[in-house]
């Protein structure tokens, strides 16, 4: 019998609801949050209120796009976390009481499995491109840098993770420093295209396993513009695509030769990205020459998913509603943690 879906995702400051009909797609809606652009990031307070504003809008989209009816659902599934928990506790009030009104199950969702179950989302019947267990996914965002052995879907195991900064944050905060709008990411990603990626040479983390470390990196860049800018203060406007274009491979570099470890190590030739970060467009091209170069197997995700969405968040809840693994009414928030 088919499983129907209802996925929420309200972690940040997208709002978003999807259906899905077992792993297909029938709809995925999302209201991003304009109002924290003039603040250079995500208010926490005004995210939870956007989210109040626009859950019934966008739930009410989310079944129209699909065809469904609130009684065709088998499931509500949410994010339970991480995330903020303003904002977080929007999803999880409103799933709560439609699961209660509907009388169907409650699945809670944890928003880093989402992020690699999202490759298991087809978009339509003849969508077959997804990994086989077991795989690695290099899960890279604003918050998270982490290298995950996904064993099953609900086997996750994180092998390496940033011991400081995020790589979003790296971009971001590399961004900042150039004067460059937020979310910075998106921005270096354009302009590192019209840039020298050996213009600069800046300096790479030495430690061990499969851990990261982007913030040794951040001040080596932050010192070349405090170096340079001495000697001309218009250092930043007139080398900002080679900055860019210098910055962005050095991250890519380091996220890179961590997966290589990894794979050659685990012999895992199976390799995912996702998360915010795996919409960067050299770091897409990296995974391709190494499917080349080192026999990888990729799973790129389109670029809907690589931001937060419920589509991913309904997949999820489609695999833990096969296993009845349902959640208690009084299941609570949380703000922070792993897989
Ligand atoms: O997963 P995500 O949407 O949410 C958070 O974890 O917050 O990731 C957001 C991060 C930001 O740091 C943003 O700068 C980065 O993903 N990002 C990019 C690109 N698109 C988004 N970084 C580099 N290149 C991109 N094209």
């Amino acid at each position: 019998m088919d499983v129907i879906i209802l996925g929420i995702e309200s972690s940040c400051d997208d709002t978003s609801a999807a259906v899905v009909r077992n792993t297909l797609m029938l709809s995925n809606v999302i209201a991003g949050q304009k109002v924290h652009e003039a603040y250079g990031g995500v208010v926490p307070e005004l995210a939870s209120r956007a989210h109040q504003q626009n859950i019934i809008p966008v739930v009410h989209e989310a079944l129209k796009r699909a065809g469904i009816s609130k009684k065709d659902l088998s499931a509500v599934a949410f994010t339970r976390g991480p995330g903020l928990l303003g904002s977080l506790l929007v999803g999880t009030s409103f799933a709560k009481g439609l699961a209660i009104a509907l009388q169907i199950p409650l699945i809670e969702v944890n928003h880093l499995q989402a992020h690699v179950l999202a490759h298991f989302i087809r978009v339509n019947e003849s969508d077959t491109g997804q990994p086989q267990f077991p795989f690695l996914c290099l899960l890279v965002s604003g918050g998270n840098s982490q290298i995950i052995l996904v064993r099953q879907w609900n086997e996750m195991e994180v092998i390496g993770q940033t011991i400081d900064d995020a790589a979003g944050e790296a971009f971001d905060k590399c961004a900042k420093v150039m004067g460059l709008p937020y979310p910075g990411g998106p921005i270096v990603d354009r302009l590192a295209k019209e840039g020298n990626l050996a213009a600069f040479r800046l300096s790479k983390p030495n430690i061990p396993d499969y851990n990261y470390s982007f913030s040794g990196l951040k001040t080596s860049f932050l010192y070349l513009l405090r170096d340079e800018l001495k000697k001309d203060s218009n250092f930043v406007e007139n080398n900002r695509t080679d900055l860019c274009a210098s910055l962005q491979a050095a991250i890519i570099d380091i996220l890179m030769q961590k997966l290589r470890k990894a794979s050659d190590d685990l012999n895992i030739k199976e390799i995912a990205v996702a998360g915010g970060v795996s919409a960067n467009s050299a770091l897409r091209r990296a995974f391709e020459e190494h499917a080349v170069t080192y026999g990888w197997k990729i799973h790129i995700p389109s670029f809907a998913f690589t931001t937060d969405n419920a589509a991913m968040v309904a997949v999820c809840g489609y695999f833990k509603y096969l296993a009845k693994d349902f959640a208690s009414p009084d299941c609570v928030p949380f703000s922070r943690t792993t897989i």
